[in-house]
């Protein structure tokens, strides 16, 4: 089998030894006899899976009391709808910055539930930096502020966690750089994250919630797009995705053994740099519009100065192992993701491979 380094945004590369353990363990999970998808979610061998998957990630995000982990499902789209309706209670506004693509599709779903007031955005310049909070235009009586930390189809990324008003708890669309990186969750009412990027496969949907805000739920929505009822059931509400909750919990172990996510941060930046280096060495070849302070470490866009050449880099570049470069279709240009799962030798590898490209058609 050739190698390929594989830097789609989502699905995306998973660990290796993950994919491995699982091929090892698909005929017989751990002397039962059966394959994890085969096996009842209420039966002991598969309570065992998600509960180490819970406390994995626990110890993994250092979440504290009070907070609850759910496995959802619909992928992170459907937190677009589940948030405002299980966190509106009695209020009437959201406040939600609008940073890019994901954030105006969060906006776009809220307004069905709510008055939406947009604290602040940056689409003035093409998404190319993340507004400074000192312009942002809370509203003190706010059900919650929602931003979106890294856009992954921009390629830009919150430097840190935004402040909060009092009493108005912060909810993070976390999808695009869950786990890449230490953050507080102390600080948040909510995190989601859709599993394709840092987690696992598609169509899980892992969220963080501060129980206090739970039971604020309109009466009227459907009873799968409760959090509290999912919270009560411990996830286990319905049949949930069994097959992708089991790797995320081998994800979660082969992260702790990265030196969790503080190792995984550390070598993000690393990665990252490199090939914004070799974006900004290149004397102009490539180029990338979002303001270096704001430079996604999990999604590097960027394009040729000779647009006519993109098809060429994609083609040479999957000649050499480096395969789903091509960036979003409503962006163009190229898009390298860099998550957790991607070794340092693959971003190397598309380092090289630019400067040479570069060399070569420059
Ligand atoms: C930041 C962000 N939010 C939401 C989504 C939507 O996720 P899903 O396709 O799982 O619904 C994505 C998908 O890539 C994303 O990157």
């Amino acid at each position: 089998m050739a190698k390929v380094y594989n830097f789609s945004a989502g699905p995306a590369v998973l660990p290796h030894q993950v994919l491995a353990e699982a091929q090892s363990e698909m005929l017989d999970w751990h002397g039962s006899g059966m394959c994890v998808m085969e096996m009842s979610h209420r039966g002991k061998e598969f309570m065992e899976i998600i509960h180490d998957a819970e406390h994995d990630l626990r110890e993994l995000m250092h979440i504290p009391a009070g907070y609850k982990v759910l496995f959802l499902q619909g992928g992170a789209s459907s937190q677009f709808s589940m948030v405002p309706l299980n966190l509106l209670g009695e209020k009437t506004s959201i406040d939600i910055v609008n940073t890019g693509h994901w954030s105006k599709l969060a906006i776009k779903e809220a307004r069905r539930y709510a008055k939406v007031n947009v604290v602040a955005s940056s689409e003035d310049r093409n998404f190319a930096y993340v507004p400074d909070e000192s312009v942002w235009q809370r509203d003190p009586d706010a059900a919650y502020l929602h931003y979106t930390s890294n856009e992954t189809i921009g390629g830009l990324q919150f430097p840190g966690v935004p402040s909060t008003l009092d009493g108005v708890p912060l909810v993070c669309d976390m999808s695009s750089d869950f786990l890449s990186r230490e953050a507080d969750v102390g600080r948040f009412g909510l995190i989601y994250a859709g599993a394709q990027k840092n987690i696992g496969p598609s169509g899980l949907v892992v969220a963080v919630v501060r129980e206090e805000l739970l039971g604020r739920a309109r009466a009227d929505i459907p009873t799968m797009m409760n959090y509290q009822v999912h919270a009560d059931a411990d996830s286990m509400y319905n049949t949930p995705p069994t097959y992708p909750i089991y790797i995320a919990g081998l994800v979660f172990k082969w992260l702790k053994e990265q030196g969790g996510v503080k190792g995984m941060a550390a070598r993000n930046e690393e990665k990252a740099g490199l090939l914004y280096h070799a974006i900004e060495s290149s004397g102009g070849f490539y180029h990338t519009h979002i303001d270096a302070p704001f430079r996604s470490r999990m999604n590097v866009v960027f394009r040729l100065k000779d647009e006519a050449l993109d098809e060429v880099f994609l083609l040479e570049a999957r000649k050499n192992g480096l395969a789903q470069l091509k960036g979003h279709r409503v962006v163009g240009g190229m898009r390298a993701s860099i998550y957790n799962a991607m070794p340092i030798e693959g971003v190397k590898a598309l380092a090289h491979f630019m400067q040479d490209f570069a060399r070569q058609h420059g």
